[in-house]
Order: structure tokens, then C-alpha cells, then sequence
């Protein structure tokens, strides 16, 4: 089995010191950095915008794995893409034209992401699963770090596998909510490809050994 992708989420990051956070993300063996940008209207929280995140896309030398919640994502495909972002992740609940919104992020030369709430059935992506470049399902309510995990979720992974398995997508896996050591080990014998970890990477005594741990679990 290959090691996962880590993509530690920058929510939980003490945003009085965002450097010296950026500089442990930068040393270890993190793939990717997670941004979750919310808007208080698709979830209950407000985090952090696109003036704090120009700062934080020249600190930070990991690909930026960016995650929309909000509404009307597509408004802001331009200033995702000028952060220099690798992926746009949207969610399912938000486009009401996924299709097109997925082209659009492709066409911006992003890679293309859609997330799915925890209710929100995988089977609703059989027809788009082909078009994207990961998936990513959410294992708490989107809006706060630290949530508890939601168990229901191995069962979606495991069907998000076959779906993706079968129709010959490339779209990677990810996972993102209550993700430490015990449900990423589950997550990753499950069928996860890619992890994210707010609360367990940024509150641990150590973020570059835990980054590590999580890498190989
Ligand atoms: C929640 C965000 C997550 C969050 C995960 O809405 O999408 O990325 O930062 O935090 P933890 O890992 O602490 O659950
Ligand atoms: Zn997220």
C-alpha cells in the first residue's frame, strides 16, 4: 500500500505566529498545505481570506489544496488560482452547474476537487467522478476544527473506492475532519489517498513528528 498525501489543515494554526507554523509545514514531510476558506453563509464559521493567504502562498513551498466553503465558488476561481493554488476544491452543495464549474477550475490550469458533505450520498458523482481530479469526503460538519470523526465515513470511502475504482477515474480520495493516528490508520486501510489533519497536526508537541507518523501509518 502507498503512503498517503498529508495535507495539513492551516485552520488550526496559531495565526499569531503563522510563520513559525509555515516553517515546520516547510521541513516536513507534509505533501501539501490544506486552506480552508468558509464564508458564514454556507457554514456556520468565518476563517481567513484571500489578503492573509497571499502572504501565506509566498511563505509557504508545499502545493496549496485549497477548500471552498462557500457559496457561489466560482466567483473566486481567479484569486484561487493567483494564490498560485494547485487544487480547487468545491463543494457538491454549492454548484448548482458542477459540470461547468469543474471546467472552469480545469481551465484556470487548477486541478479540480468536489466535496461532499457528510450526508450527501457519493452516488450523486457517478456522472462527474470521470472529470475529477479528487474527491474529498467530509468526515465532520464542514466549519470548525477539532470535531469528533463521524464513523459513517469508512462506509462512504469504501464506496467512493469502488465508484472510482470502476469508472477508471484518477481522482484521489481525500479525507477531512477528525483525522489523528487511530481513524487515519482505518482511513488509509479503507482506501483513503490523501489525509487532512488540522487539530492533530497543529496542536501536537511536535507538528514535523506527527506529520511523519501520519505519513506512515
Ligand atoms: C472543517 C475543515 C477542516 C478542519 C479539519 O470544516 O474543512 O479542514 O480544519 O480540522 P480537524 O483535523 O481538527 O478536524
Ligand atoms: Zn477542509
Amino acid at each position: 500500500m502507498s503512503k498517503p498525501i498529508i495535507s495539513p489543515s492551516l485552520l488550526s494554526a496559531n495565526f499569531l505566529n503563522l510563520e513559525a507554523d509555515l516553517d515546520a509545514i516547510n521541513r516536513s514531510e507534509a505533501d501539501w498545505l490544506h486552506i480552508d476558506v468558509m464564508d458564514g453563509v454556507f457554514v456556520p464559521n468565518i476563517s481567513f481570506g484571500f489578503p492573509v493567504l497571499k502572504y501565506v502562498a509566498e511563505k509557504c513551498t508545499k502545493p496549496l489544496d485549497v477548500h471552498l466553503m462557500i457559496v457561489q465558488p466560482e466567483k473566486f476561481i481567479k484569486e484561487v488560482k493567483d494564490l498560485g493554488s494547485m487544487m480547487m476544491n468545491v463543494h457538491y452543495e454549492t454548484c448548482t452547474h458542477l459540470h461547468r464549474v469543474v471546467q472552469q477550475i480545469k481551465d484556470a490550469g487548477m486541478k479540480a476537487g468536489v466535496t461532499l458533505n457528510p450526508a450527501t450520498p457519493v452516488a450523486l458523482l457517478k456522472d462527474i467522478v470521470a472529470d475529477l481530479d479528487m474527491v474529498l469526503l467530509m468526515s465532520v460538519n464542514p466549519g470548525f476544527g477539532g470535531q469528533k470523526f463521524i464513523p459513517q465515513t469508512l462506509n462512504k470511502l469504501r464506496e467512493c473506492r469502488e465508484l472510482v475504482d470502476k469508472t477508471g477515474s484518477k481522482a484521489l480520495i481525500q479525507i477531512d475532519g477528525g483525522v489523528n493516528l487511530e481513524t487515519g490508520k482505518l482511513l488509509v486501510d479503507a482506501g483513503a489517498d490523501v489525509l487532512v489533519a488540522g487539530n492533530a497536526v497543529f496542536k501536537a508537541p511536535d507538528m514535523v513528528e506527527m506529520i511523519h507518523q501520519l505519513k506512515n501509518l
